[in-house]
């Protein structure tokens, strides 16, 4: 009598946790988007599994996304710190373009209890091109002496700024870099090893970008791969901060827990809206 119940309630728990669906999906969007960037995206999750709770972060819309990226990150780890890091299962999280980086920093600061990271076409090692943002918001400036705005105070003061990487003014990049420069230990931060260990809480980085994207240059940079001083692009694992494992990705690596895919003929402004990218690279990582 008392083992048939039991059963019952075991079945009863095993049908619940499937009718609620996977873990809760936060995502945040690129530069110049809003909150509704994610509705593609909600729809193909809603399709696939029913009922999950997708927030997207309903911050720093439109023109506002150009503020510095630590005035957004400490805004938004308060929005999203009860959910990412109180949690019970964790949550897994996507973030599309300038919002990986957005992301890597709530990753950093915040003793997190999040599962998969999937970071979509996002400048992780820093932007060093002629995009049509630059010429939207610099019209006089080309990526060869675009830093001698952005590498000032009053540069800084620019999101783009915080994560543009000049491969030929790198003392200038430590110098008044205040963002990826601190991430990466480029510049011995005293906080980089709360970044690391906050980093290393995640289970697995999945990192999807292409060369057909267009906007994210190099391309490589989705992948953590970046020019050296000659313009050539070197690989995430030749990068100094993998080789000295500033922030724990040679860590995440070697844990076996880094997945990297090279998706070609998706443009920038496509990859949350492209269902194929979701059911081949996303999707799998939903169930985990
Ligand atoms: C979805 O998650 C957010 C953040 O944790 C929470 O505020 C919201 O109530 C949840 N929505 C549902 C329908 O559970
Ligand atoms: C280091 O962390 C402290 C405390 O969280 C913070 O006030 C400071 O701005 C951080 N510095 C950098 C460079 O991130
Ligand atoms: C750049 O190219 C020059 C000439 O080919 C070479 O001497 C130098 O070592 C290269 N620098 C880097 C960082 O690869
Ligand atoms: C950051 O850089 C400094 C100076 O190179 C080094 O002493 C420190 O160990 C580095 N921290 C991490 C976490 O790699």
């Amino acid at each position: 009598m008392e083992t048939q119940f039991l059963l019952f309630v075991s079945i009863f728990c095993t049908l619940i946790i499937h009718a609620e669906g996977i873990k809760p999906i936060v995502f945040m969007h690129g530069i110049v988007a809003a909150a509704d960037e994610a509705d593609p995206l909600r729809g193909f999750v809603e399709e696939a599994f029913p009922g999950t709770n997708v927030t997207s972060i309903n911050a720093f819309n439109h023109l506002q996304s150009v503020v510095p990226m630590w005035t957004q990150i400490n805004t938004i780890k308060e929005m999203v710190r009860d959910s990412l890091v109180n949690s019970p299962d964790g949550v897994n999280l996507i973030c599309f373009s300038q919002g990986g980086l957005i992301c890597r920093g709530l990753l950093s600061v915040l003793p997190h209890n999040v599962n998969n990271f999937i970071s979509v076409s996002s400048p992780q090692a820093g932007q060093y091109g002629d995009t049509m943002y630059l010429k939207y918001f610099f019209p006089n400036y080309l990526k060869q002496n675009v830093y001698k705005f952005f590498y000032t105070q009053a540069g800084q003061q620019w999101s783009i700024a915080n994560y543009w990487h000049d491969p030929h003014q790198e003392t200038l990049y430590k110098q008044h870099n205040k963002f990826l420069a601190a991430l990466d230990n480029d510049t011995a931060t005293p906080n980089a090893t709360m970044y690391k260990d906050n980093f290393l809480r995640l289970k697995k980085l999945i990192m999807i970008g292409g060369p057909d994207d267009g906007v994210i240059t190099p391309w490589q940079s989705s992948h953590f791969g970046f020019y050296d001083a000659n313009d050539t692009v070197v690989p995430m694992e030749k990068q100094r901060f993998y080789e000295q494992d500033s922030f724990g990705l040679k860590t995440l690596d070697a844990r076996g827990d880094i997945y990297t895919y090279i998706v070609p003929g998706v443009q920038h402004t496509n990859w949350i809206k492209n269902r194929m990218v979701f059911e081949k690279f996303i999707k799998p990582w939903l169930t985990e």
